[in-house]
Formats: structure tokens, sequence, C-alpha cells
């Protein structure tokens, strides 16, 4: 009975695109071009996707395995697929849904100023000014403020319209525009003069730049891109239905996710060689470089320069907020369930403490530097802990449970939708969650520590 009152995805294509949705954000567009950038280029981006294939695919279908199985929020499912001690996987993940939907909610914030900026025509100036708007802008005690509030709004609207009638519907719509704005950019950046040094960066490796960091940077940015580690993906696949494949459904969203990360880097790559700006100029690649890329790549013709930014930041946009939805949503549904509380009065709760938190960290990266804690931006803080730690903590946990302590029967049965697929590879599955992703997740942690 409690599975048919449950809200569901309306269609299988619903599912890949709310799903794919959370995945792709600012974790492809902004996150993945300024980590390859400062981690070295070609060899980041292999050891990148060697992470996805091997350690993130498998994580991928454990957790729609527990979500899927247990039909509720993150924490009730993992506690009911483990037993009570795993609840806290579950627990660890609505704090990481904070903490993420906090940081990530400026930078959303900060497309949304970049568009009107666009539309008003005044990132248009030599590159010293563009960087003292960014920098005037991200340090006004307001503005990002503003920004910030109106984000989140947005996507609590969406979220209290429910899952099928909000998620899904805007993420059907999204998506689409998304993937044609983002080829058109691509091709225009290819074609800069001089743009050849961009893509060789992006795919010759340099094994000599490789350091220790690089490993556990890869891992993270895999986790983080995919929403992996934190109950996110938990929390959709309990609105999957029972004909989902759960393999194929990761393996496609793995590769969308990719395939957007990689056209985002041959948007900004090619372009940042073409006119000279530094690949490993930090955060700030998207937001203080890439209004220079557009006005020079597009000089000859300044009104294609004016389309295509004000395209590009409305592209960021979009793609943020399918993915803020899904870090809401995962505090939202927690709320919802285990205290009892309608999903509106849940959605408010979280809307809120966002909305403090992510003051805190856009003060602390403009208007009140000394919001500090361990010696990091509060807002550098939240990223780090979330993407090097607690994401591939989680992953990790995960797949302990599922390798070691769930019986095998259990996971075949979600695997196969009981029995009426072939599972052909659930062998090779079942032998990377109980073996190879706990071992190499263990390992990337000890090495970053130096003790390996
Ligand atoms: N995957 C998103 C991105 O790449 O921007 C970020 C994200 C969304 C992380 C949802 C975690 C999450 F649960």
């Amino acid at each position: 009975m409690k599975q048919t009152e449950r809200a569901n995805f309306g269609s299988k294509l619903g599912i890949i695109l709310a799903t794919a949705g959370s995945a792709v954000g600012l974790g492809n567009v902004w996150r993945f071009p300024y980590m390859t950038g400062q981690n070295g280029g070609a060899a980041f981006i292999l050891i990148y996707f060697a992470c996805v294939l091997i350690l993130a695919i498998p994580c991928m279908i454990s957790e729609f395995i527990i979500g899927r199985r247990g039909q509720a929020n993150a924490v009730r499912s993992f506690e009911k697929i483990g037993g009570r001690g795993w609840k806290i996987i579950g627990v660890m993940g609505v704090i990481t849904g904070f903490l993420i939907c906090s940081f990530y909610s400026v930078v959303s914030g900060w497309c949304l100023e970049y568009i009107y900026a666009s539309v008003a025509g005044q990132l248009e100036g030599n590159p010293d000014y563009v960087r003292t708007y960014y920098n005037a802008f991200v340090s006004s005690p307001w503005k990002p403020l503003l920004c910030l509030v109106v984000f989140l709004l947005m996507t609590h609207l969406i979220i209290v319209r429910g899952v099928e009638r909000g998620i899904e519907k805007a993420s059907k719509l999204m998506m689409p525009v998304l993937f044609v704005l983002l080829i058109g950019i691509v091709a225009a950046s290819c074609m800069l003069p001089g743009a050849s040094n961009g893509i060789s960066y992006m795919f010759k490796p340099d094994w000599q730049s490789v350091s220790s960091g690089v490993f556990l940077s890869a891992l993270g940015q895999a986790f983080f891109s995919l929403s992996l580690g934190m109950g996110c993906l938990v929390t959709y696949a309990s609105y999957f239905n029972r004909q989902t494949d759960l393999t194929k459904a990761s393996i496609q969203i793995a590769l969308i996710d990719s395939l957007i990360a990689i056209l985002a880097g041959l948007m900004i790559f090619p372009a940042a060689f073409a006119v000279g700006v530094s690949p490993d100029s930090g955060p700030s690649l998207v937001f203080i470089t890439l209004p220079n890329v557009f006005r020079e790549a597009f000089a000859a013709v300044p009104a294609v320069s004016y389309v295509v930014a004000i395209m590009f930041y409305a592209l960021l946009t979009l793609a943020a907020l399918t993915s803020l939805i899904s870090l809401h949503e995962v505090c939202t549904s927690y709320l919802h369930e285990e205290l009892h509380i309608s999903r509106h009065r849940g959605a408010i709760i979280v809307t809120a403490i966002c909305l403090v938190l992510g003051v805190l960290c856009s003060l602390s990266l403009g208007a009140y530097p000394e919001i500090q804690l361990f010696g990091m931006s509060l807002f550098d803080l939240f990223d780090y802990v979330t993407s090097q730690y607690l994401m591939p903590i989680g992953g990790f946990l995960t797949c302990l449970l599922l390798g070691w302590f769930v019986p095998k029967p259990i996971s075949r049965d979600e695997f196969t939708n009981g029995g009426t697929l072939r599972g052909q590879f659930f062998t090779i599955y079942f032998f990377l969650v109980r073996y190879v992703c706990p071992i190499a997740i263990l390992f990337i942690f000890l090495h970053q520590f130096g003790v390996l």
C-alpha cells in the first residue's frame, strides 16, 4: 500500500533527465574545468574517467539499489536495507546536502547576476575591467546575497510543486536546452585561431605534473559531479518505478555527465588558450576569464559575443537549478518523512537553513573574509570538506554495506528487477563493490595522507 502512495517519476525519460539534471551542474561547467586547470590538464582528466568508470558507476548502482528498495528518504532507506547503524550514511548525506546547498546556491546566484550583466552589456571592457567587476560584485555586501535569495526561492518553488510536476517537468525542459546551448558555444570556441593548444592541453597528458593530491581531487570531483556518496541518488531512486533498469540508467547518466564535462572543457580551454588566459586561474575561471574570452573571440562581430555571453550564463543557471533542486530534495524529503511534517513545511525549513548558511558562505568570500574556519573561508571549507571527504567516505561506506552486509540475493533482485532482466553484469558489479571500490578509495585516502 505504502509503495503505491509514494510519488514516482512519470516516465523513463523523466527518470533519466531528472537524475542527469541532478548530476549535470556547476560541477561540470564551473568546477570540472578549473579542477582540470589546477591539476595539470589531461592527466587529471584520465584519472577522473578511471574513477568514474571503476568507482563511481558501481557506487551509483548501489545507491539506486538502496533507494528503490527502501522507497523512502536517504536516512530511512539506509536503515531499511542495512539496519539501524547504517542510518549514519544517510544522516551524513543530509548534512552534506545542507553544506553543498549553501555554497552551491552562492555560485548559482552569481550566474543570475552574470545573465543580468550580460544583458545590460556591463561585462564589456578590457580584462582588468572584468576582473574588477567580478571582485566588486563578490565583495559587495548585498548584491550576491540578493542573487542567492532569488535563486533559493526559485528552487523552493519548484520543490514544493512536488516530484512529478516540479522536478521532472523542470528537468525535461531544461536538459535538452542546456545541451544545445553548450554545443553552440563549443563550436564557436574551437574555431578560434590558436584553439588547438587548448585541445591538446585537454587530451595530451603530462604525467610529470601529477602530484599526490590529484587522485583525491579526481575522486572527489567524480563523486561531486555524479551527485554520489550523499544520498541524493538514493532519494531519487526511491521515485524510480520497478521497471527501471538500474545498470542501464547509471551508465546513461555517467555518459551524459562525462559528455557535458568534456564539452565544458572544450568550451573553456581552447578559448582560454586562444586569448592567452591561464587555465589554472581557479574558481574564477568561468566568471573572470570567460567574458574576456567571449569579447576577444568574437571581436569582429560584437553582436555574437553579446548573445553567446547571455546564452552561456543562462546555460549555467539552468544546470545549477536542476542540481540544487536535487540537493534540496534530499533534505526536504528527510524532514517531511521523518519529522512527519508537510512537504511544504519541510521545504521552508531547508530553504531557511540554506539561506543562513549561504549568506555566511557568500560573506566569507567577500565583505567579511574573517568568517573563516581552519584557515579557510567558509565557502572553501564547505566545498573542500564535502567533495574531498564526506562524499568519498559516503561512497566507501555504501560499498561496504552492499558488498559485505546486505544479503547478495537482495542486491541481485534489485539489479535484475526481480529476475526479469538477465543481469549479466551482476558478477562484475558485485566484485567491484565488494573489493575494488572500498580498497581503491581507501588507497586514495592513504596516498593523500602520505601513508602510501
Ligand atoms: N552533481 C552536481 C554538479 O555536478 O553540479 C552537484 C551535486 C548535486 C552534488 C547534487 C551533490 C548532489 F547531491
